[in-house]
C-alpha cells in the first residue's frame, strides 16, 4: 500500500512539475529566443556619425476599467510586459518610442482609472535610466478630435512629459513629434496653437538646415542638427486605403480596399501636405490602423505604420528597430536603417491553433516522460 501512496505522490509531483516548466517555458522563457531572432540591421558607419539605437512600437491599447476583462487584461499586459522587457534586455535601444494609443480608454476614463491606467503602464514599460522613452499621443489617449479636451490632453503632456509639437533631437538626428489628433484644420484653439507651434519648427529648422542665422526672421529661433527630421506621428499620413501598401503585415485582403475617412483613420490631404511641404521628412513613423503598410508619398517620403503591440488587437505584435544617424537619405534609411520584426505567430500566440497544438505536444511528451519514469517504480506494469 505504502509503495503505491508513494509512486502516485511521485507522479503527481511529477505532473505538477511538468505543468509548471510547461508554463513558465510558454509564458517566460518563449520570448527569449523569439525576440532572439531580430537584430539591429547592419550599417556601415562610413563617416563618424554614430548611429542612434531606437525602438518604435505602437498601440499598446492597455484596457480600461468600462470595456476591459479583467483576465483579458491580465493576459495582455502579461504578454506586453514580458515581450517589451525581453527586447529590452536583448536588444538594449537607447530610445523607445511608442506612437500613441497607450491606453484604450484615456478618452473618457475617471482620475482613478486614469491613475491605475498610468500606474499599470509605468510598470509594463519600466526602463533602465540609460533608456529614454518618448511617448506620443493617440486618439484613444484623449480621445477623438471632437472629444479631445484640455484638460484630457494636458493629464497626458504632464505625465508623459510631452507637448503637442515638438523637435527632439538625439545623437544629430531630429524627430519630430505630432500631436495628430490636433491636425483637424478647424482652427478650434488646441489645433490653432500646435499648427502655430508647428510653423515656427518648420522655420527653424530651414534656417538651422541653411544655416542663415543672419536673415532676419532666423533671429532668435531655436537651433536643431543640420538635417531633415523623422516624422513620428499617431494617425498615417493621407492615402485612400491600404490597398498601396506594401511590406510584411500589411492589412488582410478584405480589409485592404475600405476606404479610409480624413481625420479617423488617417490625417486629412491638406494636413498631410503641409506636413510634406514645412518638412521634408526623411521617413514618417505612424500606427492606428493596427497593420502594417509600407508606402511612398509624392515619389520622395516613405511612411511606415507600425502594427498594434498588443496581442489582443492582432497575433503577431510588431516592433521596428533603426539605427538612424545624422546623414541618410530617405530612401537609404528606409532601406537599410530600419528593420521591422514580427513576434511569429505561431510561437507567441494564444489564438493560433498551432500554439494550443504546441502546448499539448510539450505536455504531453513532458507527461510521457513522466509518466514512463514513474512508472519504473511498478515491476508488474512494466511487462
Ligand atoms: C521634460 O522634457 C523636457 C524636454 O522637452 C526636458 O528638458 C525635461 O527635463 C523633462 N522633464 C522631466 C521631468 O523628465
Ligand atoms: C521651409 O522650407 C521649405 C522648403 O525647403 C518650405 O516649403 C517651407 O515653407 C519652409 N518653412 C517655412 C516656415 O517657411
Ligand atoms: C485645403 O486647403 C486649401 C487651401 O490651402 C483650401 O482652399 C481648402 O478649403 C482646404 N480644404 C479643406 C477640406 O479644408
Ligand atoms: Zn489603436
Ligand atoms: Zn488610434
Amino acid at each position: 500500500m505504502i509503495s503505491i501512496y508513494g509512486s502516485s505522490g511521485r507522479l503527481a509531483a511529477l505532473l505538477i512539475f511538468t505543468f509548471v516548466s510547461v508554463f513558465v517555458l510558454c509564458e517566460y522563457v518563449i520570448y527569449y529566443p523569439v525576440i532572439l531572432r531580430c537584430s539591429w540591421p547592419h550599417i556601415e558607419t562610413v563617416n563618424s556619425h554614430l548611429p542612434l539605437r531606437a525602438l518604435f512600437l505602437s498601440d499598446t491599447h492597455l484596457l480600461g476599467a468600462i470595456k476591459g476583462h479583467w483576465l483579458d487584461k491580465l493576459r495582455r499586459e502579461w504578454q506586453m510586459e514580458r515581450a517589451f522587457q525581453t527586447s529590452l534586455w536583448l536588444l538594449n535601444p537607447e530610445i523607445v518610442f511608442i506612437l500613441g494609443d497607450v491606453f484604450d480608454e484615456g478618452k473618457w476614463s475617471s482620475s482613478q482609472d486614469w491613475e491605475d491606467d498610468v500606474r499599470r503602464f509605468k510598470r509594463i514599460f519600466r526602463h533602465p535610466s540609460d533608456t529614454e522613452l518618448v511617448v506620443l499621443i493617440g486618439n484613444h489617449d484623449i480621445g477623438f478630435h471632437h472629444e479631445m479636451t484640455k484638460q484630457k490632453l494636458e493629464r497626458f503632456e504632464q505625465v508623459f512629459n510631452v507637448t503637442s509639437a515638438r523637435i527632439l533631437t538625439i545623437k544629430g538626428v531630429n524627430f519630430l513629434l505630432v500631436n495628430s489628433v490636433a491636425l483637424h484644420g478647424d482652427h478650434c484653439p488646441i489645433c490653432q496653437r500646435v499648427e502655430k507651434e508647428l510653423h515656427k519648427l518648420s522655420l527653424a529648422l530651414n534656417c538651422s538646415i541653411q544655416g542663415e542665422h543672419h536673415y532676419d526672421q532666423c533671429k532668435n529661433t531655436e537651433s536643431f542638427a543640420p538635417a531633415a527630421p523623422v516624422l513620428l506621428q499617431h494617425y498615417p499620413l493621407y492615402r485612400v486605403s491600404d490597398a498601396m501598401c506594401t511590406g510584411v503585415d500589411a492589412a488582410p485582403l478584405d480589409e485592404r480596399y475600405q476606404l479610409f475617412r480624413e481625420r479617423y483613420d488617417v490625417i486629412s490631404k491638406n494636413a498631410s501636405k503641409k506636413l510634406l511641404w514645412w518638412f521634408k521628412p526623411r521617413l514618417i513613423l505612424s500606427g492606428h490602423t493596427h497593420h502594417g503598410c509600407e508606402i511612398l508619398h509624392e515619389n520622395l517620403y516613405p511612411e511606415i505604420s507600425i502594427p498594434s503591440f498588443s496581442w489582443r488587437n492582432r497575433n503577431n505584435p510588431s516592433f521596428i528597430l533603426g539605427l538612424p544617424t545624422a546623414m541618410e537619405t530617405a530612401e537609404l534609411l528606409f532601406n537599410h536603417v530600419v528593420r521591422y520584426f514580427s513576434i511569429p505567430e505561431d510561437i507567441v500566440s494564444d489564438r493560433g491553433p498551432q500554439f494550443i497544438s504546441r502546448v499539448w505536444k510539450a505536455f504531453h511528451s513532458l507527461l510521457g516522460v513522466a509518466i514512463s519514469l514513474s512508472s519504473g517504480y511498478h515491476p508488474q506494469s512494466n511487462g
